[in-house]
């Protein structure tokens, strides 16, 4: 291997097949040798950007959608490895919206490949939908997507259950998608899944034993049963739309990882959503944390080079559950302006400050090495400007989120207050732009999450972005 070295690259600290860069970017921005196969000796050694998970910090709808079109540039292939359709991921490209559900994001992106991994609820004929409506507004979809033999399928029976979980005490303020059922029968071990589908005798069978067995709860609910021959026909027929994209994965993935592609991870959700470390119960059925990539995908972790975690510059979530920092007037004005509505389910979103102790945990669980920060321009007209240092509850100050729901809810927030630019910073291109008040602010809320500052974002266009 050495004697492939020449120049920089003669430098190149050696870690496995892949060379470690001794400059600035050392433990992130690796180099791949191009020189295994024989046409590649000539060539120069490229750099890649890595492999890279992007996560929410926060409660949800952070602006991922609009950070991984962004960081799609730089990518080969774009990943969704949980969650389904209850994902609403944002994109405003030639003043066009639009809002991605299941398809990760780098399919707006010629020449990206898009994968939905095993760890992803399918929802075939809400995928199918988008498809063609992404279709219709002319984004090409052909070999450019891998859909996953291995991820769940959500199925009409889970949708109500949701819906009626939701008329319930308990309620969790779900996007109605299923995913809570879904996912529940996949711990169960009572799934169906894509390579079911794919085998129309086996599927039939399969869905005609749940269907049979749902139907007696659904009626023990009070909701009518579903019609065994109509999901049928319509699930298959979804299938056969879904059948050349269906594969494994896996091998895909770990063969394009040999061919020196470079990989980003869409996270879909937040922090606060995710089935472990999020709000419990007021969350999501999946891991949006960075260890679902590995195990939505079945890249393993020594081959994830860098986490980016995205937060908004303020606080807000969507759904049932505490938002300690939540501030009434905050919404109010966000609201006003047009913001702050969900893209899924087009529910008013709750709004409030930064929330320091939360998105700090959110950099401890996920190994956040570099963070963007989103939606700045919401604070344009906001002075004084509150951020969340900390919790006090019962008289105690707390540093971390507490586990349980109910203590959660009682933790008053200790603020502190930063001045605010009062102007308009959508024209900020340089970081040196933004107004003094403005660079003060996200370096703050960024030192207290805990990572660097790599990205701001100052408007929802692709453009609108600047890189640190
Ligand atoms: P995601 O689920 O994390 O992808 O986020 P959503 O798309 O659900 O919600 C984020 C919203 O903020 C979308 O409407 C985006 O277009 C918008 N957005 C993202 N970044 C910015 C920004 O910096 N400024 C403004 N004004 N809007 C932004
Ligand atoms: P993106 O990827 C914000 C919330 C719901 C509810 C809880 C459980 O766009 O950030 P579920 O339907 O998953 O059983 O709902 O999780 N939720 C989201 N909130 N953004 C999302 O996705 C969300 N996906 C689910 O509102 O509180
Ligand atoms: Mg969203």
């Amino acid at each position: 291997m050495q004697n492939f070295l020449r120049g920089d690259a003669a430098n190149l600290l050696s870690v496995g097949k892949f060379r470690l860069c001794p400059k600035g970017c050392v433990g992130k921005i690796f180099a791949y040798p191009q020189c295994f196969a024989r046409r590649c000796r000539r060539a120069r050694f490229r750099f890649h950007m890595a492999n890279t998970i992007l996560v929410g910090m926060q409660w949800g709808d952070e602006g991922k959608g609009k950070i991984i079109d962004v960081l799609t540039a730089r990518a080969d292939i774009v990943v969704r490895s949980q969650g389904g359709n209850n994902a609403g991921h944002t994109v405003i490209h030639r003043g066009m919206k639009y809002v991605l559900h299941l398809i990760p994001s780098g399919i707006l992106r010629h020449r990206k490949i898009c994968v939905i991994g095993n760890g992803v609820v399918i929802d075939p004929v809400a995928l199918v939908a988008e498809m063609d409506g992404l279709r219709a507004l002319a984004v090409n979809i052909n070999k450019n997507l891998l859909i996953s033999d291995c991820a769940h399928l959500v199925l009409p029976y889970h949708r109500i259950l949701d819906e009626q979980r939701e008329l319930r005490r308990g309620r969790i303020g779900t996007t109605k998608r299923g995913i809570g059922p879904a996912y529940g029968d996949k711990a169960a071990r009572t799934g169906l899944r894509v390579s079911d589908l794919m085998q129309p005798i086996v599927f039939s069978k399969k869905l005609q034993a749940k269907i049979i067995e749902n139907n007696r709860i659904l009626q023990a609910l009070g909701a009518k049963p579903i019609s065994f021959r109509d999901v049928n026909e319509t699930y298959l027929a979804a299938g056969e739309r879904l059948r050349p994209f269906v594969t494994n994965t896996v091998v895909y993935l770990h063969g394009a990882m040999d061919r020196g592609k470079q990989i980003l991870f869409e996270g879909a959700q937040g922090t606060f959503l995710d089935i472990d470390h999020g709000t419990y119960p007021y969350v999501t059925s999946s891991n949006t944390t960075a260890g679902g990539a590995c195990t939505g995908t079945g890249v393993p972790p020594h081959r994830m080079d860098r986490v980016v975690g995205v937060m908004k510059a303020y606080s807000t979530r969507v759904g049932d559950g505490a938002l300690p920092t939540e501030d009434a007037q905050l919404a109010q004005m966000l609201h006003n302006l047009g913001r702050e509505f969900g893209a899924t389910t087009g529910r008013k979103r709750r709004c409030g400050w930064f929330d320091a102790v939360a998105t700090r945990y959110a950099g401890m669980i996920n190994g956040i090495d570099e963070i963007a920060i989103t939606n700045l321009d919401g604070l344009d007209q906001v002075d004084p400007i509150r951020v969340c240092v900390g919790y006090q509850l019962h008289g105690k100050r707390l540093d971390v989120p507490p586990c349980d729901a109910t203590q959660l809810a009682n933790c008053e927030p200790v603020y502190e207050e930063v001045a605010g630019w009062n102007t308009s910073i959508h024209a900020a291109r340089k970081f040196s732009q933004l107004p003094p008040a403005a660079r003060k602010y996200v370096r703050f809320i960024s030192e207290l999450a805990g990572a660097k500052l790599s990205m701001v974002s100052v408007g929802p266009a692709r453009g609108e972005t600047i890189m640190l």
